[in-house]
C-alpha cells in the first residue's frame, strides 16, 4: 500500500481529514455572497480546505473561480494569471469559451494552448505600455457578469493574497475594493500563508480593504479527530500502533496538521516492514523529521539577528512565559522590556511566533524542537 500520509501541498480526497464545521460554516457564508478573510499560521490547511469548498460549491452550481496570486509578483502578471484562472472556470467547448472570453475581456486577446492530456489552456496578450485601469476594469468585473449571464451565484478565491502587498501602489487593491463591494451575488474569499501581511490588509484602517469581509481564523483539526484519521490509516495498511500512540504523535506535533502528516509519514516508512510501531520506531522517526527539515531551519535561524534567536531560544524552552517579567529577563540576558517589545514584533512579523490569548508561543513545533537541540 501506498504511503497514505501527505505532507506539503493541498491534500484531498482520503487525504483529507474532516474540517467538516468549516465547510459548513464557509459554505453557508459563501451561499449569502459574504466576503471571507481566512488567515492561519502557515501549512494549517488553508488551500486544502478552500479546495475541498470550491469543489462543493461547483456541484452546487455556483461559478467558482481559485486565484493563485503566488506567481503573480507585479501588476502585470496579476493580470495575466486573473485572466487564466477565469478562463479555466468557464466551461464548455474550446470555441465557446474563447468567444466567452472575447465578450468579457475585450482588451485582451486570449490564445489556446495546449498542454498535454490537460485539454486546452489559455493564455492573454495585451498592450504592455497602455494604462491597467480598463483592463482591470474589464476582468474585476468579469465573473459578475458571466454569473449573472448564467442566472448564477459566484464565488472567486484568492489565495496567497498577501502579493498584493508588494506591489509599488495600491490601485488593485483600491480597484477590488470599489468593484467587489458592489457584487452581493459572489463571495470574495482572500487568504494566505502571510498571516501578519493578510491581518494587516483588512484590519489596518488605511488600506482600502479595511473592515471588509468576515474574519475566518482556521484553527487546528481537534486531537481526537486528528488521532482517528491516523489511526485508521495505520490500521487500512495493517501496521499496528496502539491508540496511545498515536495520541502521543498528534501530541509531539501540537496538533498541527502538517506536522502530523509529516511523523507519521515517516513512522509509516519505518513501520512498514515490520507491521509495528513501538517506541523505538516513533523514537527514530522524531529523529528523521528534525534532520530533513533542519537545512530549512539552520537557513532561517542565519537571517535572524542576535536578539532574535536570545528570544526565539528562550521562548523554546518557555513557551507562554510572562516575556516581560524582569524574572524572564534576567533568566535570558534579554536587557529591557521596551526593545523586547521591538524584537517580539520583528519576530512576530516573519510569522515565526505568535500571540495567543495574550502569550506568545513559536508558530513551527518543530523548529522550536530543533532551537532547543541547539541547547545541548
Ligand atoms: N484537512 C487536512 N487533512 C489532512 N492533512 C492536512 C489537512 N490540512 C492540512 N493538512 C496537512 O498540511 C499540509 C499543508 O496543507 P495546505 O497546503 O492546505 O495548508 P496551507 O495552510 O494552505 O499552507 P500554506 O500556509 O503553506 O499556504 C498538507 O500537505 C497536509 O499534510
Ligand atoms: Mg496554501
Amino acid at each position: 500500500m501506498k504511503n497514505p500520509f501527505v505532507y506539503g501541498g493541498e491534500v484531498s480526497g482520503s487525504a483529507f481529514c474532516n474540517r467538516e464545521k468549516e465547510i459548513q460554516e464557509l459554505i453557508r457564508d459563501i451561499q449569502q455572497g459574504e466576503n471571507i478573510i481566512i488567515f492561519s499560521p502557515r501549512r494549517y490547511g488553508k488551500t486544502s480546505l478552500i479546495k475541498r469548498v470550491l469543489e462543493m460549491a461547483g456541484q452546487m452550481d455556483i461559478l467558482t473561480v481559485y486565484i493563485d496570486l503566488y506567481p503573480a509578483i507585479t501588476k502585470q502578471k496579476f493580470v495575466e494569471v486573473y485572466a487564466r484562472a477565469l478562463a479555466k472556470s468557464i466551461k464548455g467547448k474550446t470555441e465557446t469559451v474563447y468567444e466567452t472570453l472575447r465578450g468579457l475581456l475585450p482588451r485582451l486577446v486570449p490564445k489556446v494552448v495546449l498542454k498535454g492530456d490537460e485539454g486546452p489552456d489559455f493564455e492573454f496578450s495585451y498592450d504592455k505600455t497602455a494604462d491597467t485601469l480598463p483592463l482591470l476594469d474589464d476582468l474585476l468585473a468579469a465573473v459578475r457578469k458571466q454569473a449573472e449571464k448564467k442566472g448564477q451565484q459566484g464565488l472567486v478565491v484568492f489565495d496567497e493574497f498577501q502579493e498584493i502587498a508588494n506591489y509599488e501602489d495600491d490601485e488593485i487593491e483600491r480597484k477590488m475594493r470599489s468593484i467587489f463591494q458592489t457584487h452581493r451575488e459572489i463571495s470574495y474569499v482572500f487568504m494566505g500563508s502571510k498571516k501578519h501581511i493578510i491581518f494587516d490588509l483588512f484590519s489596518n484602517p488605511n488600506r482600502p480593504f479595511y473592515k471588509s469581509g468576515k474574519h475566518f481564523p482556521l484553527g487546528k483539526i481537534e486531537k481526537e479527530v486528528l488521532a482517528d484519521f491516523v489511526s485508521s490509516k495505520f490500521r487500512e495498511g495493517e501496521i499496528e500502533i496502539t491508540r496511545e500512540m498515536v495520541s502521543e504523535i498528534v501530541d509531539l506535533c501540537e496538533a498541527h496538521p502538517y506536522y502530523v502528516q509529516f511523523l507519521s509519514h515517516i513512522l509509516w516508512e519505518e513501520g512498514e516492514e515490520k507491521a509495528e510501531i513501538g517506541r523505538e520506531e516513533l523514537d527514530t522517526a522524531l529523529q528523521k523529521l528534525l534532520k530533513r527539515e533542519s537545512g530549512s531551519y539552520i537557513t532561517l535561524w542565519d537571517t535572524l539577528s542576535q536578539k532574535q534567536r536570545q528570544i526565539m531560544s528562550a521562548l523554546s524552552q518557555e513557551e507562554k512565559a510572562e516575556v516581560f517579567s524582569s524574572k524572564f529577563l534576567q533568566k535570558y540576558n534579554l536587557g529591557a522590556a521596551s526593545s523586547l517589545q521591538k524584537t517580539l514584533k520583528s519576530l512576530m512579523e516573519k510569522d515565526l511566533i505568535e500571540k495567543e490569548d495574550g502569550v506568545y508561543v513559536m508558530a513551527d513545533v518543530f523548529f522550536k524542537r530543533w532551537i532547543r537541540t541547539l541547547e545541548g
